[in-house]
């Protein structure tokens, strides 16, 4: 019997999804068969040996999709590995302290699961996809604007999945 693991994910603006995609890929590439799903079109976690979840932040929090697939699936969530990502500028930020207090707002966003592997990843700020809101609050905050997504390290965690998975 093959071995399931599902890649959950939601991305207002598609940075995360091509983050999903690519860790998805890797575990393919490893053997597993792999689902890569937007969280809102999860209907059934039946089956799966393990599941990965990525949502990126706004404005502070981690977006309520993950909190609310946490919600809703915690009792078979708590019983197979589960790993998690968050996608942020905070890690290419000017800001002391700003990556630490991002981890601590995930992994409560989290709780009570307790995930083998659970990570903030760079992601992208495109100017072209905000609306004029979102622009001017990127502005505000002078948040850094650009694709900081570091593929190496994307591949190198999802490598390591499967053995802290232990599947
Ligand atoms: C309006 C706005 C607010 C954001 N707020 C935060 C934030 O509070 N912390 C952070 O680390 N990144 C923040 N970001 C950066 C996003 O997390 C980043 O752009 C991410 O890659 C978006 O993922 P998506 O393309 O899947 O939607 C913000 C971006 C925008 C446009």
């Amino acid at each position: 019997m093959s071995v399931r693991i599902l890649v959950a994910y939601v991305s207002p603006k598609g940075s995360t999804a091509e983050i999903a995609q690519a860790i998805g890929k890797e575990l393919q590439s490893a053997g597993y068969s792999v689902d890569i799903v937007e969280l809102k079109s999860v209907s059934s976690l039946g089956g799966y040996h393990a599941v990965v979840i990525g949502g990126p932040f706004y404005m502070g929090k981690v977006v309520g999709d993950v909190g609310k697939f946490v919600g809703r699936y915690r009792d078979t969530l708590s019983k197979i590995p589960i790993a998690a990502f968050a996608v942020g500028v905070a890690p290419v930020g000017t800001k002391t302290g700003e990556t630490d207090k991002a981890k601590k707002i995930f992994h409560d966003t989290l709780a009570p699961l307790e995930p083998v592997a659970e990570t903030i990843f760079a992601g992208r700020i495109d100017l072209e996809k905000l609306n004029f809101i979102q622009k001017r609050m990127v502005g505000m905050v002078k948040a850094p604007v650009g694709d900081f997504r570091d593929w190496d390290a994307i591949g190198k965690w999802a490598r390591e999945l499967p053995g802290k998975f232990g599947v």
